[in-house]
């Protein structure tokens, strides 16, 4: 396959969307301990920066500024490292690459916003491009999965479908553009926690199926209508564990909202409104409200992982 860019001698920049799930339906937990998975993603404008240059053989290393931090783990559990390790050992098994990222963060961290996959799909593309590798999107995307469930959508962006534990993706036919509005919490929400919780509130769940209702609102481009589609499994499991989102769920929907749901495995709730000028409205009044600790506006669908410079 053709190699994505030439090689940078100054580093590679990529731009990374969050994503939030507009369908998020739940099976029974897998003999592997995951949950299958039928999913709708959107890749909305709110954007972490991975930053990867050249490092000596073997040398990984990571550093994180901006929104939460010193939340992110620096060692073997960053999911940037684990993808450039991966790449490395794939492409070059006799070990001669290395890199040092910096990774400008706006997503929050464990804010069901997938921000950690993101610099997981980020780093793929960085040191594709930094080690000038002859690597397609399909061999990216197929190494993004063993990174995580949500990092190959990092990497595809838009609007899609993802089945199997999330990694499986495929582009779903969705017409016009979204104006959501974003609730970021306090505190955040471990996904593991959260499957567990929807484990015990929810025991005997059925295989997942995408709503067609959904898929009906996606097609006709209808804010009104997604709004009126969005659905989560694993909501109540994120109230019980953090009670207050039910009050910013509220207020959202008090504030006009057309839809509101839980991203992910939370806190941060996701709001859908009519138009530009009604999220304008709604992040102002849910803001003055203080029911959650930030709000921000951003529009879907987005294109996934892209070098920016
Ligand atoms: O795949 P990823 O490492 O992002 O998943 C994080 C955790 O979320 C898993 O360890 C598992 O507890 C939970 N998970 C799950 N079923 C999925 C995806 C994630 O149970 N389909």
């Amino acid at each position: 396959m053709a190699s994505v860019l030439p090689p940078s001698p100054v580093g590679v920049r990529v731009r990374v969307p969050a994503k939030i799930n507009l369908a998020l339906r739940v099976g029974p937990p897998r003999a592997d301990g995951y949950h299958p998975l039928a999913t709708v993603y959107q890749a909305v404008s709110l954007y972490d920066e991975v930053h990867a240059a050249w490092a000596d053989s073997e040398e990984f290393s990571v550093t994180v500024s901006g929104e939460g931090a010193d939340l992110v783990p620096t060692d073997e559990r960053n999911l940037a490292l684990r993808a450039a390790r991966l790449l490395a050992q794939t492409s070059s098994p006799n070990g001669s690459l290395g890199v040092s990222f910096s990774i400008k963060k706006s997503i929050p961290v464990a804010g069901g916003l997938a921000g950690g996959s993101a610099n997981g799909a980020a780093a793929l593309l960085a040191c594709a491009v930094l080690w000038d590798l002859d690597v397609g999107l399909d061999e990216l995307i197929a190494l993004a999965a063993e990174v995580g469930s949500d990092v190959p959508f990092g990497l595809l962006g838009g609007t899609a479908l993802g089945s199997g534990r999330g990694e499986q993706v495929l582009p779903v036919l969705a017409r016009g553009g979204y104006h959501w509005v974003l609730a970021f919490g306090h505190h955040g929400l471990s996904t593991p926690a959260v499957y567990r919780r929807h484990d015990e509130l929810r025991p005997g769940a059925e295989m997942p199926e995408v709503p067609a209702r959904l898929m009906n609102a996606l097609r006709s481009g209808d804010p009104i209508a997604v709004g009126a589609a969005l659905v989560n499994d694993l909501q109540p499991a994120a109230l019980d564990l953090q009670p207050r989102l039910r009050q910013v769920l509220e207020a959202g929907m008090e504030y006009g909202a057309v839809g509101a749901v839980v991203s992910g495995s939370g806190p941060t709730c996701a709001f859908l409104a009519a138009s530009e000028s009604a999220a304008v409205d709604l992040s102002v009044a849910l803001s003055a409200d203080g029911v959650c600790r930030a709000v921000r506006r951003a529009t879907g669908p987005v294109t996934g992982a892209r070098v920016i410079g």
